[in-house]
């Protein structure tokens, strides 16, 4: 036997319960882990004893629970907890909880435990839905998930004092079920949909990179109140940040796109409108970039001369003339520093292949994500896509019809193996 009686190749996870009303529905995932055949070791706040009885916990765990930094039998409990941890899942975490943690405060077992390990950590947050919508928890949040912290996101539902919104605990057969996926265990996992989480037990691959994506179609004035636009969505783009973020990486997406990023998301937006803001927006944040991807839909064509004030009818018709706004690619490309993988978008109508190579070249890129925008279920306002990745050197990846997050994560895929072969190939001129 192991430590604490524990069989050795047993996972060992300490749960950590924060005191919230929530914290009743941690002996649920206690229960599932502990049937799933993980040592769980319970660490509670002084708070959470508030909310649930330590009785309850030390029957149901592998081991009784820890609550003091100042346990006599062992000096420095949370050195020899964080250590020994093949995971540490905090159920609920408050907003308290993920302060502390963001702030890197160590000042219970619970947190000092999280400062201690090197173990993956996942926080189940629960709290009042003003409280989860605070910008100070999202940006706490959004800081821990660029360190790599992986967040189970709360659901809508009833919440303490009869209110109801965003907020509720994660159900505790998912929250058992990510956990397990993470420690590589079955058991409890299966017959449990985890659709949507087994992202969160995804690698992180890109941890410590820092990647740029560009989304969404420009928008050219006319006038203040028009525009040229096109048809892009955003939505490729927007997967490819959230993927690179789930990833581990520090993302910033430069977006003209007003799409939603998905709760707590750690990607940093910039929005934009026209190709020339675009391009000032990524001239400050591409030279420190690992990665630029330029997923965006860039006009090619501007109004030479927008109207400062509205158009109107009694003006006639307006005669409007255009001119080439920047290639904004083409640039990056022309000052990227050493060892940076720049990826290019193309959306094409016809000779796809052709153009596409042509277009890797012409631009400059590593890897040419080549998109047959007339395909059933590809290109513009589709959640789904199929696209063609081409690479600097002759590498052909083809992705068939799949959602526009699986594709993301097959061109982050490349771009790691890229990253990973060290960049000979891109100091070539
Ligand atoms: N792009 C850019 N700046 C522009 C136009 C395009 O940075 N002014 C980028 C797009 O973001 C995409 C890639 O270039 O990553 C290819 O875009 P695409 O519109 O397919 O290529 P164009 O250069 O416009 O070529 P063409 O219209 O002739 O196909």
């Amino acid at each position: 036997m192991a430590d604490g009686g524990r069989p050795p190749g047993q996972p060992r996870v300490v749960l950590g319960v924060s005191g919230g009303i929530a914290a009743y529905k941690a002996v649920e995932v206690c229960r599932r882990l502990v049937d799933a055949g993980v040592h769980v070791v319970p660490v509670l706040t002084r708070a959470a004893t508030r909310f649930v009885g330590e009785a309850t916990f030390s029957a149901l765990a592998s081991e009784p629970v820890q609550r003091s930094l100042w346990d006599e039998a062992s000096p420095i409990p949370h050195t020899r907890l964080g250590q020994q941890a093949d995971l540490v899942l905090v159920a609920p975490a408050t907003a308290d909880l993920i302060g502390r943690y963001a702030a890197g405060l160590a000042s219970d077992l619970l947190t000092a435990t999280l400062l201690a390990t090197r173990a993956p950590v996942v926080l189940c947050p629960a709290m009042h839905t003003e409280m989860w919508e605070h910008p100070a928890v999202q940006e706490n949040l959004r800081t821990l998930g660029r360190r790599g912290v992986r967040v189970v996101p709360p659901g809508e539902g009833r919440l303490a004092g009869g209110d109801s919104g965003a907020g509720r605990l994660a159900d505790p057969a998912t929250i058992a079920a990510v956990a397990l996926e993470i420690l590589g265990v079955r058991g409890e996992a299966a017959g449990v949909d985890l659709a949507g989480h087994l992202d969160l037990a995804g690698h992180l691959d890109l941890a410590g990179r820092r990647v740029v994506v560009s989304a969404g179609g420009t928008r050219e004035p006319l006038d203040p109140v028009r525009y040229l636009g096109n048809r892009s969505s955003g939505k490729q783009g927007h997967a490819l940040a959230e993927a690179a973020a789930r990833r581990g990486a520090d993302v910033t997406l430069v977006t003209a796109s007003s799409l939603p990023l998905s709760t707590a998301s750690p990607v940093r937006r910039v929005a934009v409108g026209s190709a020339a803001e675009m391009e000032e927006a990524l001239a400050a944040v591409a030279p420190q970039a690992d990665v630029v991807v330029m997923a965006a839909a860039v006009a090619d064509f501007r109004p030479k001369a927008p109207s400062d004030r509205k158009l109107v009818k009694e003006d006639g018709v307006p005669e409007v003339v255009l001119e080439p706004t920047p290639d904004i690619l083409a640039g990056l490309a022309t000052r990227r520093p050493a060892g940076q993988v720049l990826v290019g978008f193309a959306a094409e109508t016809h000779d796809v292949l052709a153009r596409g190579w042509a277009k890797l070249e012409r631009k400059g890129v590593d890897l040419l994500v080549v998109n047959d925008v007339t395909a059933p279920g590809a290109g513009f306002e589709h959640d789904t896509n199929q696209v063609v990745i081409l690479e600097r050197g002759g590498r052909v990846t083809e992705v068939p019809l799949r959602s526009k997050d699986a594709v993301a994560d097959v061109v982050f895929d490349r771009v790691i193996a890229r990253l990973s072969e060290g960049g000979e190939e891109r100091k070539r001129p």
